[in-house]
């Protein structure tokens, strides 16, 4: 029960969003920082956005986390972006800063920090499978970590080679391109290989075309799907013995960031991570 009649609220915009942890994981991670904030999750549609953020920004919500598909439409309409949200091209956190409602993207730094615990980025063969918002976001981070090379994987080559330029920009040279076409055989010097594509989303049964033989011990295989978050591709991987990376840790990653932006404080991820367990009945 709220002590006050005006709370401190954010939100996040996307759709679909059925099954999506996000407010059942952010409202216990403000209840146990003693915060009487408010998390909404609004579905809206594309053609609904604009009225949508100029609804946020007209009642004073305090941010919001942007889901697919507006993650790139919705960057006209902020009053400012982040370096990040400019080089990665997508927004997934929005924040006030000034009375100016920001963009930024914290997809990338909250992947990198959940991988830490497992392994360190740096001077290591990196493999992303992907070229959307999500592979831009996490690639550009590793990049910035100090990784020896990324593989970018992708089935439509323009994209694939978009976010190689990209990446050679700032990365002299060490990124490059995979039309994927058939099932990836996964190159045995990789530390790292990342399914950053949307393949599995809500879907059990998907299989993410690669060559699961040629997973070694040493590597660490990690998958963005958060829902279900036990993928096939994470099970393969731990059947052959790699260590594991799933896409809740990924969210936990990137929504601690999220709350910290908003409210300054820092959250428990433990909490989060247990919230994100019960709901998904782990
Ligand atoms: N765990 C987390 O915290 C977290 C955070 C952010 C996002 N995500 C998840 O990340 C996923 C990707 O999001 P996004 O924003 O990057 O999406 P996006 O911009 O639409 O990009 C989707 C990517 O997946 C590839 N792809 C889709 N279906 C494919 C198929 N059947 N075969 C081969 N490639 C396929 C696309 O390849 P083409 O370029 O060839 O189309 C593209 O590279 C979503 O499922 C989202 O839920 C998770």
């Amino acid at each position: 029960m709220s002590s006050l009649s005006l709370q401190d609220i954010v939100c996040c915009m996307g759709q679909p969003l059925g099954r999506n942890p996000t407010q059942y994981m952010m409202e216990k991670a403000f209840s146990a920082a003693g915060l009487d904030w408010r998390f909404l999750t609004l579905e809206v549609s594309p053609e609904h956005l604009v009225a949508a953020v100029e609804g946020m920004k007209a009642m004073g919500f305090r941010g919001g986390i942007f889901a697919l598909p507006h993650q790139l439409t919705v960057l006209p309409h902020l009053d400012a972006l982040t370096e990040t949200a400019k080089v990665v091209g997508a927004v997934n956190l929005v924040y006030v800063s000034q009375d100016k409602y920001v963009g930024d993207n914290t997809d990338g730094k909250g992947f990198v920090e959940a991988l830490q615990k497992l392994m360190d980025p740096k001077g290591k063969n990196i493999v992303v499978l992907g070229a959307g918002g999500t592979a831009r976001a996490i690639s550009v981070e590793l990049a910035l970590a100090g990784v020896e090379s990324i593989t970018i994987v992708n089935r439509t080559v323009g994209r694939g080679q978009e976010l190689v330029t990209l990446l050679n920009q700032t990365f002299d040279g060490r990124a490059r391109l995979v039309q994927w076409d058939g099932d990836y055989a996964v190159d045995p010097e990789t530390d790292l290989l990342v399914n950053a594509t949307s393949i599995g989303l809500r879907d059990e049964s998907a299989h993410v075309p690669v060559d699961f033989e040629v997973f070694t011990e040493q590597m660490v295989v990690a998958d963005v799907i958060h829902n279900p978050p036990k993928t096939n591709l994470l099970k393969a991987a731990g059947q052959r013995g790699c260590k594991t990376l799933d896409g809740l840790e990924m969210l936990v990653g990137h929504a601690a960031i999220d709350f910290t932006t908003w409210t300054g404080i820092s959250p428990d991820t433990t909490i989060m991570r247990e919230a994100l367990e019960e709901y998904f009945e782990l």
